[in-house]
């Protein structure tokens, strides 16, 4: 049960801006379909120890933020080419001085934007800078429905105190947004802003995610350190239907960089009836030793270990995940100038951009991969 993987299919989806032209349709020869990977019926022959038996959700961070600028349109848009059309869309919130909600990764303008020309950067500084070329327009909520029509969205509201201090109001927001059946996760660290809206969504299928930062940070409307309301779930249960952790409070790392074994969080979240979904996912960052480089065999160790499975895992490099769950796709690509060919036991595609890549980038994203390198983008895939 180790991959689930079957092959892939590549169909239809069109995919460009002003800077940067990535155009495929392909249909390969001698690549089983991804209907055959479906139809295999994984999850039947090996149910997922997920709360609810189904198979665990894909979130990309601000979408494929491993490659382009976090919320970019593009970022959001490869990570359904290059990933699982079930994956989710997460979007961290801020406001505007008007009220409206924007999606942007962080609440200090300067890291992830070009304020000069109001346009998303690259705020990691060991990633690619080259797409920040591209001058990406902050989106909205509603632009990003609108133009990627994510399968889900995922929102998530990190400092509704601060908005309150400015008298801007995300509780009103967010029922404006549910009204129009938006949000499909509202997640948050503050306890008092989901115990605020749990009553007005008991009702709505929107869940509500209570989101643990560090163990011994405060949590400010309860006074209490995140450690110790992880050891009161049954209060938890009473505002969220599910928990967000980071990794490391599912399988502890060592100063020295080895895993330590499991610890029983999310099967006392599970006996709780809270789903579970653990953050902090990227292929470039360095984790744990013990999993020999690949980032696969990570994401393998949260969701098929034979003991417990998060419910869903967020990461920045979502086809790592779904190529884990077996559920790389059906992408359908349509692209000109297209180049592949077989290497090895993968599928190497090719194309060119108008944009010369300055500072070639290459990242191994598990089985599958891909590089960059002057003007061409390269995935690795493997068949
Ligand atoms: C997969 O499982 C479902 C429900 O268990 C069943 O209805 C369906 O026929 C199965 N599909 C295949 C291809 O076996
Ligand atoms: C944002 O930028 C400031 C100043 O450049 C820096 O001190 C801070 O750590 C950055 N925050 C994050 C989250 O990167
Ligand atoms: C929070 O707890 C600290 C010490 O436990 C106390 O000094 C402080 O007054 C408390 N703050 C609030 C708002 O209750
Ligand atoms: C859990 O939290 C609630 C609300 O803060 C508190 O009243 C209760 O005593 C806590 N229970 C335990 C076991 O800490
Ligand atoms: C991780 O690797 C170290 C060193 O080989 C080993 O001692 C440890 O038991 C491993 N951790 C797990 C959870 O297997
Ligand atoms: C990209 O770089 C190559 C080699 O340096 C150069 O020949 C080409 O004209 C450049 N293309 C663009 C679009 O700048
Ligand atoms: C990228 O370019 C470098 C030198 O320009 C070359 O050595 C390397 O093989 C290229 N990588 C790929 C994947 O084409």
């Amino acid at each position: 049960m180790l991959t689930r993987r079957g092959g892939w299919e590549l169909s239809s989806a069109s995919f460009c801006t002003a800077l940067l032209l990535l155009h495929v349709a392909v249909v390969l020869p001698g690549v089983v379909s991804s209907q055959s990977l479906k139809n295999s019926n994984v999850t039947a022959t090996f149910p997922w120890l997920t709360l609810s038996g189904d198979t665990p959700l894909v979130i990309a961070k601000g979408g494929f933020s491993g490659l382009f600028p976090d919320s970019s349109s593009f970022s959001y848009k490869f990570s359904y080419v290059a990933g699982s059309p079930d994956t989710i869309s997460w979007c961290d919130v801020r406001l505007t001085k008007d009220g409206n909600g924007i999606c942007l990764p962080d609440i200090v303008l300067d890291n992830c934007t070009n304020i000069k020309l109001v346009s998303l950067a690259q705020a990691i500084l060991s990633r690619s800078n080259k797409f920040d070329a591209s001058l990406f327009p902050i989106l909205t909520v509603e632009d990003l429905v609108a133009q990627i029509k994510p399968a889900k969205l995922w929102l998530n509201i990190q400092h509704d105190i601060f908005y309150r201090q400015l008298n801007l109001d995300m509780r009103r927001y967010l029922l404006y947004l549910s009204k129009h059946n938006i949000p499909s996760y509202v997640s948050s660290p503050e306890v008092g802003f989901l115990s605020s809206i749990v009553g007005r969504f008991r009702k709505s299928k929107t869940k509500l995610i209570f989101c643990f930062l560090g163990e011994d940070t405060i949590e400010p409307s309860t006074n209490v350190t995140y450690g110790s309301l992880l050891k009161n779930l049954t209060f938890v249960k009473t505002f969220a239907s599910g928990i967000l952790i980071p990794k490391y409070y599912i399988w502890p790392v060592t100063s020295s960089g080895y895993l330590e074994s499991y610890t029983s969080v999310v099967m006392d979240a599970h006996r709780e009836g809270l789903e579970v979904f653990a953050s902090e996912f990227a292929n470039d960052v360095l984790f744990s030793y013990n999993y020999s480089y690949d980032p696969l065999a990570e994401v393998l160790s949260f969701i098929d270990n034979g003991i417990f499975s998060v419910d869903g895992v967020v990461t920045d490099f979502p086809i790592t995940a779904s190529e884990a769950i077996g559920d790389v796709q059906k992408w359908t690509i349509d692209m000109h100038n297209l180049v592949y060919k077989r290497v090895g036991a993968g599928l190497e595609v090719t194309w060119h951009s108008d944009v010369n890549v300055s500072n070639p980038v290459e990242l191994e994203v598990g089985k599958l991969g891909y590089s960059l390198n002057c003007s061409r983008i390269i995935l690795f895939l493997a068949i």
